[in-house]
């Protein structure tokens, strides 16, 4: 079990969004100084990469690559969830008139960077509309078949939403998209450590997602993976070295995602010490620790749903480890008005956000409040949150 003294955040502070950021454990802070240290004892030795810096991101490239079961050499490690998707769309060589397909409960700095390709190539960003509240996973995949066309040639889809907190059905969506001639792009930025993850049975084109979330690594540290026959031409947002200088032994594709000028390789670096954190906190590892954020997520929005007098906005089957809940009859200012409140006057930290982040056809979607629950979290804490938003939405 972990307790809140494993963690360095603040006892007075209802911290019920682990989702933006993460948070890091004590014990992987200190692996991640005691690297910074190393470095700086030899730093030529640790940060050349055919000293030590290959072998040592080959070390938690195959860890990784286990955890999510891919082969190893398919994995390159970025910055975060943002940089995956930037280095995909960038490289991505579009047509004008081509389509990218996006949802309107993707993440904004995401859809920007389709946004840019797009626009630069005379080609066209598309939004499938998907409902919120919904009753399931099929009006997910009803909504992105209705706007896939002939031109359509990549899908960027959420694992996991941001804002709505929803688990899309992205294995049937790739099956989808395939029998269309389509790539897909899975954004998992939340997905490592808050769902069980098999790449091989997944079977997309591309797939980022950050460790400083759900795997509780230091920031900020994620990885991409890109199918095999897709990697020569994928380029990390930086070019450097490995552009012209290919190694014999390396492939290229994770030669130049591997050095992208200096940079400081500990949160990667410090990643299995956040894996062993984690699996060691229950018998049945990981596993157990996913599943039981899940059922702490399942009971919050009953919690929640309850105290808001709403219906809950989803099914439990398409809830991981984020929990959101529409505000209604709130405005948007109101809402964020409240979010503000929250933090300062009754010490919870929840985000409030836009229901659905791109909401074109203006179909009713009133803001929502989101609780994103890790180990250090319980009940009593969403308890107390029902309780205050009651309190100041005059509910009774
Ligand atoms: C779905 C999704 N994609 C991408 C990101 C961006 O993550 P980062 O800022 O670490 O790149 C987030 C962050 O919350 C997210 O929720």
């Amino acid at each position: 079990m972990s307790d809140r003294t494993d963690w360095c955040l603040d006892p007075n502070l209802d911290f019920l969004n682990h989702g933006s950021f993460g948070a890091t454990p004590r014990v992987v802070m200190r692996e991640r100084v005691d690297l910074l240290e190393r470095l700086e004892r030899d730093p030529i030795s640790f940060l050349a990469p055919e000293r030590d810096l290959e072998a040592s991101l080959d070390h938690v490239r195959h860890i990784l690559a286990e955890l999510i079961n891919v082969a190893p050499q398919d994995l390159a490690f970025v910055r975060n969830a943002t940089d995956g998707v930037n280095a995909v769309l960038r490289s991505l060589a579009l047509e004008q008139g081509d389509e990218v397909l996006i949802t309107n409960h993707g993440y904004n700095a995401c859809n920007n960077a389709v946004r840019f390709a797009t626009q630069r190539s005379n080609a066209i960003t598309r939004i499938a509309e998907v409902p919120f509240p919904l009753e399931g996973p099929a009006q997910v995949l009803q909504a992105i078949e209705a706007a896939i066309s002939d031109r359509t040639r990549l899908l960027v889809i959420d694992h996991v939403t941001s804002a709505t907190g929803l688990v899309f059905p992205v294995r049937d969506i790739i099956k989808l998209a395939h029998q269309h001639g389509i790539r897909v792009m899975i954004d998992g930025a939340h997905a490592p450590g808050m769902l069980p993850l098999d790449l091989r049975a997944m079977q997309p084109d591309y797939y980022t997602a950050n460790h400083h979330k759900w795997l509780c690594g230091p920031k900020a540290s994620g990885f991409l993976y890109v199918r095999a026959d897709l990697q020569s031409e994928t380029q990390p947002t930086i070019i450097s070295h490995a552009y012209n200088r290919p190694k014999p032994d390396r492939s290229q594709f994770t030669s130049s995602f591997d050095w992208m000028g200096t940079h400081d390789p500990t949160p990667i670096l410090a990643l299995p010490a956040a894996i062993q954190f984690l699996s060691n906190l229950r018998p049945g590892g990981l596993a157990t620790h996913m599943r039981r954020n899940h059922e702490m997520a399942v009971e919050s929005q009953v919690i929640l749903s309850k105290s808001l007098n709403v219906e809950p906005p989803c099914p439990a089957e398409m809830i991981g480890s984020l929990v959101s809940i529409p505000l209604e009859g709130l405005s948007l200012s109101s809402a964020y008005q409240l979010g503000a409140a929250l933090y300062a006057e009754e010490r919870i930290e929840a985000p409030v956000f836009e229901g659905i982040p791109f909401n074109l056809t203006k179909q009713d979607s009133p803001p929502c409040v989101r609780v994103s629950l890790q180990c250090y979290n319980n009940l009593d804490q969403v308890q107390r949150f029902g309780e205050v938003l009651r309190k100041r939405l005059n509910l009774g």
